[in-house]
């Protein structure tokens, strides 16, 4: 947990307008809250979120086992939070998600008896699920990320064999759109994924966002996760994903943004995915070496300077967390890793990749 000292240093160290001022005019810049800051245990961390950051997205507290564990049974606690904290700070309530084949809970697809639900079933809880979940925040969640990683990471595959194209077939995607759109007309809705701007992957993006389109789909944006290392994506194969994906009259939104920097052979951002501890591949237990902070920042330099190219078509960039003590990337792929991914510390202070951002904002 960052502590409230840390929090005044790095305020003072800042000489610099808030991200949010720095970015005014090009695009949201957004950041994600975990349950713990929810529950209203992370003061600092909530703090950094409501000086920097104009669009806060649940990194957690929305998602279907989040909501509605047993079926009928809706916790709306920390996701009301969320939308509250955002109202307040003036920033955009993001809706992350709806439909997804990790974080939700087996009773969608599942009988009474263990039997396999239907397909009636299945899309009849689905539709439940996004026509409460989507009416309780109507007008206030602006953006929702409706479907999440739906693509199959393998060559000859096109969508991922999740239980919710086993039980409803492939249709369920637009059947998600249609709901979330039913229950929301005015929100952006979002098709979410990981790696979608890598070449491997984007043709099947493609694919599946022009039929969506071809259908009459209400889709509004495609978020790309970003879930980057040091060297790689190669920024040129970004960009021509964010080109391809702006030509089809989507808004491109950079949804989940990180930029680990430890040794990790998978490229993904499957959960399920998983590598053993050695303390090769954990190398800065104690601090981040300078020329590694410096290199990190250059990347998030990078990173910036191509998204403030492409300001007309991305609407928001979110980082996927307040600082590094808090990244999901400290256990994945490797459980109990020290990373460094975000733009502040575990002091809750800014880091080098922060004030590189900036300065990209700031045009220098
Ligand atoms: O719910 C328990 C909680 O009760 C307990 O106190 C806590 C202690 O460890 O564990 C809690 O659950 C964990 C949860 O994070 C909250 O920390 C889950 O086991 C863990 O699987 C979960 O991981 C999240 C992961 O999605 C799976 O939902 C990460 O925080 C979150 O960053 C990550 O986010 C995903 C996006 O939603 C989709 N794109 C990929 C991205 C990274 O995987």
């Amino acid at each position: 947990m960052v502590s409230s000292s840390a929090f005044a240093q790095q305020n003072e160290a800042q000489d610099m307008p808030p991200l949010k001022e720095a970015f005014k005019g090009k695009f949201l810049i957004g950041t994600a809250l975990s349950y713990l800051t929810l529950q209203g245990k992370e003061a600092p961390s909530e703090a950094i979120a409501r000086t920097h950051f104009n669009a806060f997205t649940a990194e957690n507290s929305m998602k279907p086992g989040s909501l509605q564990k047993t079926e009928g049974q809706f916790n709306f606690t920390e996701a009301d939070r969320l939308v509250e904290m955002a109202e307040q700070s003036g920033a955009t309530p993001i809706g992350h998600v709806l439909v997804w084949h990790e974080q939700t809970p087996a009773w969608f697809f599942t009988e009474a008896d263990g039997k396999p639900a239907n397909r009636e079933a299945a899309l009849a809880r689905m539709r439940t699920h996004i026509a409460t979940v989507v009416g309780r925040y109507k007008g206030r969640v602006k953006e929702w990320d409706v479907v999440n990683e739906a693509i199959s990471d393998a060559p000859d595959e096109w969508l991922r064999p999740s239980p919710w194209l086993k039980s409803i077939g492939e249709e369920f995607i637009a059947e998600a759109f249609r709901a979330a759109h039913a229950a929301d007309p005015n929100a952006i809705l979002i098709y979410n994924d990981y790696n979608i701007e890598r070449s491997y992957k984007r043709p099947k993006a493609v694919r599946l966002l022009k039929s969506l389109l071809d259908q009459k789909v209400p889709i509004h944006a495609v978020g790309i996760q970003g879930h980057w290392r040091l060297d790689t994506p190669n920024f040129a194969e970004v960009e021509e994903s964010i080109t391809q994906f702006g030509a089809l009259g989507l808004k491109v939104m950079v949804t989940e943004l990180d930029i680990g920097v430890l040794p990790t052979k998978y490229q993904g951002a499957d959960i399920a995915a998983r590598e053993a501890l050695t303390p090769a591949i954990n190398p800065y237990t104690e601090a981040l070496p300078d020329d590694v902070a410096q290199r990190h920042a250059e990347r998030y330099r990078q990173a910036f300077e191509m998204f403030l190219r492409h300001q007309d078509v991305i609407g928001r960039v979110t980082l996927w967390g307040v600082h590094d003590g808090s990244s999901w990337l400290n256990n994945f792929p490797v459980r109990g890793r020290t990373d460094y991914p975000l733009l502040f510390d575990r002091e809750g202070r800014p880091k080098p990749a922060f004030f590189a951002v900036a300065k990209a904002a700031a045009g220098r």
